[in-house]
């Protein structure tokens, strides 16, 4: 299997056989097998991680593989990531070299790597992640880059068919909420190219200014319909929770965050009130409450919601570990 970068150019019927493989990896429990005894992934984290770092160690050592995790700054060399950079600063190893390296150890590799946040094409072509699949020899996982976050998108869809039991064509609101710093994109675009995987009537809910890339909407409104979904647009989010199975808040940057912080922040607290409240939930079809976590209570949900029956976001969390299970179980063939 090569690289997991992302699930936009993913065949439909693997898309489905690997959510249906989480799925039954969460019914049975957690399960301890030697399946991939002998196997061997390295986990590099450029940015801080609770869930991903812990259910993908963890997937890995319930098959029976070895897992070792590198933390950037903490233990390993600072690496340099800018191609024919003249190394006489603080940079002790460029990614060549310990991506080509940690190759020659493990069967596969990890990277989270965040967005830049100043160069919106580099992020938009996912090009650290890129660069560090393109150096290795051996298939990448994408545990979160500038643009996607494959793993979370597999756990939500995981999430999604264990909790309404058959698919759901019904609508998936993507609603955009405030929160006090300008947050990457990856999640929001992962989730929405889940939904679209999933056959949902999507509406993207935020304000004007944050809008999600139009490329990414386009590519998204593709794949729903042809799973007989669609993706729409709104900027009233009471209006677009009206009969929403699905309530799946995340913050977000604006496009002006890369050209012009100071005007996205501004955009981003004029609009505060993005928050989801009982009352965005009582317009929903008694939908459930999605987050992908760590989440800012009572900033971008109210407790009453996250604490309430609605709320699935800790089977988001437990289905992490058994999307990564599939994920590992595909690419090794095991
Ligand atoms: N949802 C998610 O990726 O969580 P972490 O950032 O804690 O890994």
């Amino acid at each position: 299997m090569p690289s997991i970068l992302n699930f936009s150019d993913i065949s439909q019927s693997d898309w489905n056989a690997l959510v249906d493989r989480a799925v039954a990896h969460y019914r049975r429990g957690k399960q301890w097998t030697d399946v991939a005894k002998g196997k061997s992934i390295g986990l590099v984290f450029m940015n801080s991680s609770l869930r991903t770092r812990t259910s993908m160690e963890l997937a890995a050592a319930q098959l029976g593989a070895h897992v070792t995790t590198l933390v950037s700054g903490e233990g390993v060399w600072g690496f340099e990531w800018t191609k024919g950079a003249v190394m006489d600063g603080d940079t002790a190893e460029h990614i060549t070299e310990a991506v080509g390296v940690l190759s020659r150890y493990y069967d596969a590799l990890g990277i989270r790597a965040f967005a830049s946040k100043t160069d919106y094409e580099a992020d938009k072509s996912d090009a650290k992640v890129r660069m560090f699949a393109d150096i290795a020899t051996v298939p990448v996982i994408n545990l979160e880059s500038a643009w996607y976050h494959p793993c979370q998108a597999l756990a939500d869809a995981a999430a999604i068919r264990a909790t309404f039991e058959t698919r759901k064509t019904n609508k998936f609101v993507l609603s955009w909420a405030y929160h006090p710093r300008a947050l990457p994109m990856a999640v929001p675009n992962s989730a929405l190219l889940m939904a679209a995987h999933e056959g949902f009537d999507v509406t993207v809910a935020s304000p004007e200014t944050h809008t999600l890339d139009p490329d990414l909407v386009a590519q998204a409104r593709n794949i729903a319909a042809s799973n007989g979904g669609s993706v729409t647009e709104s900027s009233d989010l009471h209006a677009a929770a009206d009969g929403a199975v699905v309530v799946y808040a995340k913050a977000w940057g604006g496009r002006a965050q890369y050209d012009d912080p100071a005007r996205e922040q501004a955009q981003r607290e004029a609009n505060r009130n993005w928050r989801i409240t009982e009352d965005v939930m009582r317009n929903t079809a008694d939908g459930k409450f999605m987050h992908c976590l760590p989440v800012r209570r009572n900033v971008i949900v109210d407790d009453a919601v996250i604490d309430g029956p609605s709320a699935i976001h800790l089977l988001q969390a437990e289905m992490r570990l058994h999307g990564q299970k599939a994920l590992l179980e595909k690419m090794w063939g095991v």
